[in-house]
């Protein structure tokens, strides 16, 4: 399976400095990507056709938005459409992420919704899903998981998910804290998350890439990327810079 490194810039940048970091990171895969690598982009709303236009020609970087909302349009202050996102060039989407569930309150009913308008209106999405400390503490990994995955799952077509769904295990106490989760951890939450989504979608199940997602640097990528079911990483800080995020699409 290919590998996906994501990078999720959450709410930093301006959009001059947005298209800088894109030109920079253009320029640094200029020869080419590695061997079974793509690379998602996640700026901000306002920075998403910035870095979209710097991409345009390449076919293994695509660009997503971090949020949508799932209707067509409306009265929805604040939120954005499927069909905003596709205009500003973006092609992905991330749904469920930790900060939108913890910070700003979205429930698996929400995250469940936004997942499947957005796929059936043709945006691939990437579900992040995780356990907080306390949960992890509590013995409830298996659970957290199994419901965020199930909700989320809850109506997806199964026969259209392949090539257009990624799941990212982002556990919050590894986020933006410097404590990346240790091997037998991700080894053991992706299997974990691997089976879950056999159960629930079948065959097709095995061809999901499962991303990791918390403190990924360029010194702790290479191992990450070298276990089992972990197909990709899902990068916040270490995203930043150009040149840190080249080295963990490299590593
Ligand atoms: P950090 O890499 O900064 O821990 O953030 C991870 C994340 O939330 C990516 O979506």
């Amino acid at each position: 399976m290919q590998k996906i490194i994501a990078a999720n810039w959450k709410m930093y940048k301006t959009r001059p400095e947005a298209a800088q970091t894109a030109r920079e990171l253009a320029g640094a895969l200029a020869s080419g990507l590695p061997d079974g690598r793509s690379v998602v982009i996640f700026p901000s709303f306002t920075n998403i056709s910035e870095v979209a236009d710097v991409f345009v020609a390449n076919a293994r970087v695509a660009v997503g938005g971090q949020n949508v909302y799932p209707e067509a349009e409306g009265a929805f202050t604040g939120e954005v459409s499927v069909a905003m996102l596709k205009d500003a060039g973006a092609s992905w989407v991330l749904t469920g992420h930790s900060e939108r569930r913890h910070v700003l309150g979205e429930g698996d009913g929400l995250v469940a919704r936004k997942t499947a308008f957005a796929l059936a209106h043709s945006l691939n999405v990437m579900l992040c899903i995780g356990e907080t400390l306390q949960e992890r503490e509590a013995g409830k990994l298996n659970d957290v998981l199994l419901r965020q995955v199930t909700t989320a799952f809850a109506g997806l077509p199964a026969d259209q998910l392949e090539g257009r769904f990624a799941v990212a295990y982002e556990p919050v106490w590894a986020i933006g804290t410097g404590k990346v989760a240790g091997p037998a951890e991700v080894l053991d939450a992706h299997a974990v998350t691997r089976a879950i989504i056999c159960d629930v979608a079948g065959q097709i199940g095995k061809k999901i890439p499962l991303l990791y997602g918390g403190s990924v640097k360029p010194d702790n990528a290479a191992a990450l990327l070298g276990l089992d079911n972990v197909d990709g990483l899902l990068v916040g800080g270490a995203s930043l810079a150009a040149q840190s995020f080249i080295q963990i699409v490299k590593a």
